[in-house]
Parts: C-alpha cells; structure tokens; sequence
C-alpha cells in the first residue's frame, strides 16, 4: 500500500505550501534519539540530526513530554498511506523553547509551551476562525487533496499523506510557525497535565461541542481509549444524564464505570451492541460519538474484505451507531478514517433522520486556551487517564504493547533527558516489560 500511494503520490506532484516539511540539521553536527516507521508492526529508535531554525518562524524545542496515541497505531498498522521508510512518528509533545527564529515575536526561549498536532499557517480562511486542523497552506500532498477534494493541514508526524513533517517522538523537534502552533504553560501546571492539550483534551472536546451535547442527552461512547473515556468526562461535563460506553478492553471498561461512574457494555460479552442499547434505552440513544479504530474489525466479512483490499476502513460502528440512535438523534465519527468501506447502512440514516457529523481531525487552537484554563482552575484533571510512564529509550516496545493493551495501558508520558522528575501523584517511571500480562487481542 506504501508503494503504490508514494507512487501515485510522486505522481500528482506536491501542492506548494507556506511551510518546508524537511529541516536544516543543526550546524554542530548534534545528534538526537527519535522514533522511527520501517514498516508495518516496525518501528525503531534512531539517532538523527538534532534540527535547527530552517525557516524564520521556526521554533525548536528540547521535548520535555512526548506520548503515543491511537493515531499511531494507525501507522504501526500501516493503515495510513504516504508513509516513507526513516519517518520520524509523534504528534504530541511539548517542551522548552531552545531556539527561536528572527520571526517569532511572542514565544522566548526558555519558554515551556506544548505544540498542537497540526501545523496552522495562523493566516489562512481556517486559522482566521482557528480552525487550525483545516489549514489550508501546510499540507504538500496532493494525493489527498485528489482523495478528498481538499487537504488538512500538515500534521507532526503522521506520514507525507499530512505534509510529511518529522514528529515529536523525539528529543528535539522543529516546529513550523511557532508563533501560532505553541501554547505557554504556566508554572502552576505541570507536564502531565498539559502535554494533553496537544491532541487528546481538545480532539475529545471538539467531539462534544460539535455533536452538540445537551443538557439531559442520553449519550453512546464506542471505544474507551484516552479519546473515549475524555468524551465521556466531557459529555458529563455538558450535562449529559446517561452515559454508556462501549469496548471490551477489561481495564478501560473498568477505568469508564468505576472512575468516571457510566455504564458500560463489554462487546465480548453482548456481541448485538445494538440489541444491548435498546435494552438499557428503549428509546435508543440522543448522541453517539465513534471514538474507536477502524482497523480492528469484527466481523468475518469485514475481516476479509479488507484483507482483500475490497474496502480500506470498517462501517461496524458507524452502523451500530446509527442504529442504536433514536430517530433524528445525532452521531459523530471523531475517530480516524482513512479511506472508504463497505456495507454502511445509508438507509438507516435517511430514513431515521440521523445527523451524522465528521468532526474532523480536531482543531486544536479553537479549545486549547479553554481547556488550559480549565485545569488552571481544576475543572479539568487528565491525569485520570494517565497510567505509566516510561523512557523514550521504550518507544519501540512501547508500540508493541499499547498496540496489544497490555498491562492496563490507557494514555503514557514519555519522558526524555530534558524532562522534569514526575510531579506530586504523577505514575513513576516503568519498564515496559514490567507492565504485566493482561493480553488483549479482537
Ligand atoms: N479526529 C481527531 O482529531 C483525532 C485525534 C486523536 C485521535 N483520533 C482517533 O480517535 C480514536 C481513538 O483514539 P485513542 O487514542 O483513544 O485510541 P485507542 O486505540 O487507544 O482506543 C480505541 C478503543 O476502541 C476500542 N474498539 C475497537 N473496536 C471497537 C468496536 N467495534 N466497538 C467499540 N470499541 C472498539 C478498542 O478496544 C480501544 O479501547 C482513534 O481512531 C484515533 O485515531 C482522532
Ligand atoms: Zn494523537
Ligand atoms: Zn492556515
């Protein structure tokens, strides 16, 4: 698949961009760790050039947070087109400001900021109303706007499919446009609680505001990885009465019903979701929000089509979503979707009148001040999500065991050299192999 979308790729050519993907190395030759995609289920830790202002409104951070999430999984599974062997992975991270270009006005260096996971120009249509994730002027691949009829923005790490920009699993990362990609943090609040504002905190909440969560909504939540089980602290938050998720992973089933106190379906055990559903809510549900993978499928059929190249994503939740909804009720996909799939009950959803809302990639810069805010006043705690920490020496077997849900993994700090000790009720630092044996496979 790699082959043949960089193929296709190299075709259509590069749309021109307001940003360069590549880096200039710094100029004493400084070397850095960072994590690597090889291929499918291979990713290695290498030593690359540590990268130095390449453009004016660079800025170059010492990554003091970095973590992994189920959008890398994604490309661990190599589900996500345009990915080169040596790709630097790592789309959440934050840091101290090292080095500032002549541009940058407002970001000095000593500065302890976090970094959005996507690249926003600050100037375009998009960034004016901070919709940062829709960028129009930092994503080069045309294969994408062919696909889709526009592009994203350009990510951080995250393949030449959303710019092709080495990531943030690394000790050192260049971050284009600094003067609008980076969020200061202030002293009170410590690494394990805004690392999140990169991605997770404002991903879960954009799901909520934008499916419209009311006052007294019954909501569905499929999937209780770190986006899920932050839709449903926010669902609550928006005044939701009932809660219900769905996964069948035991540690996040258990973290949503005794932590964050909703009900839960286990999908192992009642194997008809929606027959579940309309037991507990005859009615059916107000709001469902996909916060799932669309590469585990369940079924057989799935399971062959896509072996067979016949479909690239899975419609299982989207279809249980819609299903289980009442009539005129809203769902939302905040999950990532790539490609297409077959076997999605359209009919269902005209004849219902389901609002289906894709929410997009998310666009970090419209929540991030919010959300800080709200931790600074402690509103908002993430860390209840936050269950190890380790080095980013174990990034590769990192990806092995997130990848399985081993140990009760839910959201991770990476911590490199430049990172602060853990801070006060913080997870101490671990060793992957340490983490236990609860093996979880679909
Ligand atoms: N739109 C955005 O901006 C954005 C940002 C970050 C993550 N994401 C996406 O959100 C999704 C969740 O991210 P995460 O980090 O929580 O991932 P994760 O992989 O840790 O969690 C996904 C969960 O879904 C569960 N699941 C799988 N199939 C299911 C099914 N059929 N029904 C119910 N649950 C099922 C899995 O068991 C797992 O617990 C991913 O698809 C990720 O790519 C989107
Ligand atoms: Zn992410
Ligand atoms: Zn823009």
């Amino acid at each position: 698949m790699q082959a043949v979308s960089n193929k296709l790729a190299e075709r259509i050519g590069d749309v021109p961009t307001a940003v360069s993907a590549e880096y200039k190395p710094r100029s004493d030759g400084g070397k850095m760790k960072a994590l690597a995609w090889f291929g499918t289920r291979d990713v290695r830790l290498i030593e690359a050039a540590i990268p130095d202002i390449t453009d004016p409104d660079d800025v170059v951070l010492r990554v003091t947070g970095t973590t992994i999430c189920g959008s890398d999984l994604h490309l661990y599974h190599g589900e996500i087109i345009q990915l080169q062997q040596g790709d630097i992975l790592g789309h959440e991270f934050m840091g101290i400001v090292d080095r500032v270009g002549p541009n940058v006005k407002n970001i000095q260096v000593g500065q302890r900021v976090v970094a959005s996971f996507q690249i926003a120009c600050g100037e375009c249509s998009y960034c004016k109303q901070k919709l940062s994730s829709m960028c129009d002027r930092t994503n080069s691949s045309g294969l994408q706007n062919t696909m889709y009829g526009h592009r994203d923005a350009g990510f951080f790490g995250y393949s030449h499919f959303t710019g092709g920009f080495p990531g943030g699993q690394a000790e050192y990362v260049r971050v284009p446009k600094g003067n609008v990609n980076l969020l200061p943090i202030p002293d009170s609040v410590p690494d394990e609680k805004a690392l999140y504002l990169s991605d997770i905190l404002p991903t879960s909440y954009h799901a909520v505001v934008d499916v419209g969560v009311k006052p007294g909504d019954v909501v569905g939540i499929w999937g209780l990885g770190p986006i899920g089980q932050c839709c449903v602290r926010f669902a609550l938050l928006k005044g939701a009465k009932r809660v219900i998720g769905i996964d069948n992973v035991p540690a996040r089933l258990k973290l949503a019903q005794e932590i964050s106190g909703i009900e839960v379906i286990n999908f192992s055990e009642h194997t008809d979701v929606v027959k579940r559903i309309q037991e507990l809510v005859p009615g059916g549900l107000d709001v469902a929000i996909d916060c799932g993978t669309f590469h585990q499928p369940k079924t057989l059929l799935h399971k062959v089509e896509k072996a067979l190249m016949l479909e690239t994503d899975v419609s299982e939740i989207v279809n249980e979503m819609i299903m289980a909804t009442r009539k005129m009720g809203s769902c939302a996909i905040i999950a990532a979707y790539a490609g297409y799939t077959n076997h999605f009950n359209i009919g269902a959803l005209m004849e219902k009148g389901i609002r289906l809302v894709g929410c997009g990639q998310a666009p970090v810069h419209k929540y991030w001040e919010e959300l800080l805010e709200m931790i600074v006043e402690r509103k908002l705690d993430p860390t209840f999500i936050l269950t190890h920490r380790v080095s980013i020496d174990e990034f590769p077997a990192l990806y092995a065991s997130f990848d399985k849900r081993l140990g009760g993994v839910e959201k991770v700090f990476v911590e490199t050299r430049f990172s602060a000790p853990p801070s006060t009720g913080a997870p101490k630092l671990s060793s992957v192999a340490e983490w236990g044996e609860e093996v979880y496979t679909v």
